[in-house]
């Protein structure tokens, strides 16, 4: 059969690497991929946009395409899966109204509430002096959200009331994000460790995951501005089997039965980002797909078919499979462009890339694509995720720096750091 990918990162990268793996595929579109997926055997880039769902209905009736599976949030929340199933097209996420636990942080706040699922105390607002007078109640420092999708840039953490003030009226204004920024979600600040709860879910059936953690901060030691994620590994040794009991009997179970309850049933990737507080764990986030980068190490260890996994959860079955993985860690580092995630240059050739690298290394592209002359070049601000497999965290961390010396282009800059939180762990 046929697959489609829906999306041009690095996670969609590593999922269509993981479906054309499997034995019941013959070919993996990727829409609109990048250059990693161009190179790939046994898949082929096509020129639709993740966002153009029309274009992709007929993208996947004219290549007949027996199971579209979506990267990204924004046609999720566009409401691709409800559009394909009244096409008769198989396609795997969760429909719009689930989507709304991502593209809404007004909205999964009050899911939460109603469904006591843990998470930081918060109000939300659509006025300045509204905001102000609850960050005085709440108390400094406070953490301000945007209301809707923002790309992962949404999230202002501020120590000042000027600062607060400032951030509020840029938000609400419609100055920084548009109207996504309309309404402003004001919440508690947590501290703690942070880690990412994946399980493939179907209404109120789950599978975890591997754990995984990632590195949101741009800079060494978890400083510096918020990014889309610069590094993650698989396992996190801080969720241990108390905590992933935890997490899966007060996050995961309350959130597929609220949504089935409130009918809006979830099937797909589900995240919980959870702040593993010292009163327990509680919800900063939710996304309704796979994370990024966390993908490219948790598919780097699962050894089940992907394909398999899918189909079981499209048709109910979950309960009648395991996953296995690889006993190894995998960790990926990101190679960003310099400026990111401010604005950065594009068209910057890549070498290094066809150099000879071991098996247990592994190259997931996210902002490339060919040139004209079919060279590969940055397209994006996480340009690539490079990924190695190791016995230990430390091991992985090793195997990931020693080898990603032979990858640059202009202005490149990675973390040096990806995984010390595992490693001082272990
Ligand atoms: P979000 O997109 O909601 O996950 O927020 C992005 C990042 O901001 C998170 O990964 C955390 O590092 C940080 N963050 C979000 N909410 C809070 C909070 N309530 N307290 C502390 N840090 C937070
Ligand atoms: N790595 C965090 C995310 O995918 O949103």
């Amino acid at each position: 059969m046929k697959i489609l990918v829906v999306g041009g990162g690095g996670r969609e990268h590593a999922l269509a690497w993981k479906l054309a793996q499997s034995e019941k595929v013959s070919e993996v579109l990727v829409a609109p991929g990048n250059a990693g997926t161009a190179s790939e055997a046994g898949m082929r880039n096509v020129d639709v946009s993740a966002e153009d769902i029309d274009g992709l209905i007929d993208l996947a009736r004219s290549e007949s395409v027996g199971l579209t599976v979506v990267g990204p949030e924004a046609p999720l929340a566009a409401g691709i899966v409800d559009r394909f199933e009244s096409a008769g097209l198989k396609c795997f996420g969760p429909g719009a109204d689930a989507a709304r636990l991502e593209s809404s942080k007004a909205f999964a706040k009050d899911f939460m509430s109603r469904h006591d699922i843990p998470t930081a105390a918060f109000g939300v607002v659509d006025d300045v002096e509204e905001g102000m007078e609850m960050i005085h109640g709440i108390g400094l420092p406070i953490v301000l959200k945007a209301d809707g999708l923002a790309a992962g840039k949404g999230v202002v953490i501020v120590e000042t009331e000027d600062e607060a003030r400032a951030t509020l009226e840029d938000m609400l204004s419609g100055e920084a994000f548009g109207q996504a920024g309309r309404r402003v979600v004001i919440e508690e600040f947590l501290v703690g460790e942070e880690a990412s709860f994946i399980v493939v879910a179907s209404g109120r059936q789950f599978l975890s995951m591997a754990s995984s953690q990632d590195h949101k901060r741009r800079d060494d030691g978890d400083r510096g501005p918020n990014t889309g994620g610069m590094g993650a590994y698989s396992p996190a040794p801080v969720v241990d089997e108390t905590l992933h009991r935890q997490i899966v009997e007060q996050v995961i179970e309350p959130t597929l039965e609220g949504l089935a309850d409130d009918d809006a049933a979830f099937t797909g990737f589900l995240y919980a980002g959870v702040m593993l507080t010292a009163t327990g764990p509680k919800v900063l986030e939710f996304n309704v797909r796979f994370g990024d980068p966390e993908t490219q190490p948790i598919m780097l260890r699962l050894k089940s078919d992907l394909v398999e996994l899918i189909e079981h959860a499209l048709d109910g079955r979950l309960d009648e499979i395991e996953l296995e993985w690889d006993e190894r860690t995998a960790l990926a580092v990101v190679m960003a462009a310099g400026g990111y995630p401010g604005s950065y240059e594009k068209g910057h050739p890549i070498t290094g890339l066809d150099a000879a690298f071991p098996d247990d290394v592994k190259i997931f592209h996210a902002g490339t694509e060919l040139d004209e002359d079919g060279r590969v070049v940055t397209s994006g601000g996480r340009v690539l995720a490079f990924c190695a497999l190791g016995d230990t965290v430390r091991e992985a961390q090793a195997r990931a720096y020693q080898w990603i010396a032979q990858i640059g282009f202009e202005d490149a800059f990675y973390r040096s750091d990806i995984g010390f939180r595992a490693i001082e762990r272990s």
